[in-house]
């Protein structure tokens, strides 16, 4: 991508004067602003619809600021060191002199961070001296975007700049990892939840129903308001149908989410296909069987709580 360093230049300024915009990480596009300025989050709160009782995810660029509004421990340095910069958020104990905009915590003691390893991001970030919070950058309980013409079609002039990062490489959202008592996965992400697990040796909690402690968890998430039906054998007339496997038949509504039977692949194209659904119009959507392990398990998670849309 040409003319990068001007365009992160023009993020900067945009960042300093308190407005938001929209930046790529590796997981799905953000939609950023000073996590210490009151001001600048409450217009992400606006933008997205976005209930105020639901915390937002800050973004840093390596621990030397974070230390500032954070408690570190070692679990946290075991993992930032494996997987930092990357798909992984941490919940960590928020510093009571913290410069973190109350705004944005939800009255809560504590703060869901990450490290995102897009170049660009990094770039932005490392020319700040404000952490970025950034949730997805789409209205709430629709679907993540994963270019900036995602963004733009989800907030149209009502969002002056999205940067350009190309395609997110990962296509979901980050793992969420709760550091503050034993560990435990909030959200499934970016970085399956087992090898997270073989990683640290020991036992790590996942309890599906973990809404309030993730208050944007549980209800219709990452739909395309459409209805959507899940292990389908086969669709019915005029029905998108999203496959994982390669068959023989190539119809108009047939959607392949990766050419082989590839479920990283299939995650990194799941909101694209989603979004290219709905343009395409289709007023119903049937979803093969996914098998439930590694990206599979997020897809199925993802797809899941799109179903709850009636
Ligand atoms: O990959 C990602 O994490 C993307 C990119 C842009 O970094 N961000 C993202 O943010 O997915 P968001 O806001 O769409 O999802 C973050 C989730 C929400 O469900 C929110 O409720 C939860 O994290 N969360 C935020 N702060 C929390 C906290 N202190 N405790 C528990 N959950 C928290
Ligand atoms: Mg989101």
């Amino acid at each position: 991508m040409k003319n990068n360093l001007s365009n992160i230049k023009k993020a900067v300024k945009y960042l300093n004067k308190n407005q938001c915009i929209g930046i790529p990480t590796e997981t799905v596009y953000g939609l950023a602003a000073n996590a210490y300025s009151g001001v600048a989050t409450d217009k992400i709160y606006k933008l997205k619809k976005r209930p105020k009782n639901n915390p937002l995810i800050v973004h840093y660029s390596d621990l030397k600021m974070l230390k500032q509004d954070c408690e570190i421990n070692d679990l946290f340095l075991k993992l930032y060191k494996k997987y930092s910069p990357g798909p992984i958020s941490y919940i960590l104990r928020l510093k009571k002199n913290s410069a973190i905009s109350k705004n944005i915590t939800n009255k809560k003691n504590s703060l869901a961070v990450r490290f995102p390893s897009h170049p660009i991001a990094r770039r932005l970030l490392k020319m700040l001296n404000y952490p970025l919070a950034a949730p997805s950058a789409n209205i709430s309980t629709k679907i993540s975007p994963v270019s900036k013409k995602d963004v733009k079609d989800e907030f149209g002039k009502k969002l002056s700049f999205v940067l350009d990062g190309g395609q997110s490489k990962i296509g979901v959202e980050s793992t969420i990892i709760d550091l503050i008592n034993k560990p435990q996965v909030l959200r499934l992400g970016g970085i399956p939840k087992e090898q997270i697990k073989k990683y640290l040796n020991q036992n790590l909690v996942y309890n599906k129903k973990s809404k309030i402690k993730t208050p944007g968890q549980g209800k219709v998430h990452y739909s395309p308001y459409i209805k959507l039906r899940l292990n389908v054998k086969n669709p019915k007339n005029k029905e998108a149908f999203i496959l994982i496997k390669k068959r023989k038949r190539v119809a108009a509504n047939y959607f392949y989410l990766s050419k082989g039977n590839n479920l990283e692949q299939a995650a990194k194209n799941l909101y694209k296909t989603l979004r290219l659904i709905k343009k395409s119009k289709f007023n119903s959507i049937a979803v093969e069987k996914i098998p439930n392990k590694g990206f599979g398990e997020v897809i199925n998670d993802r797809l899941k709580r799109a179903s709850y849309f009636k």
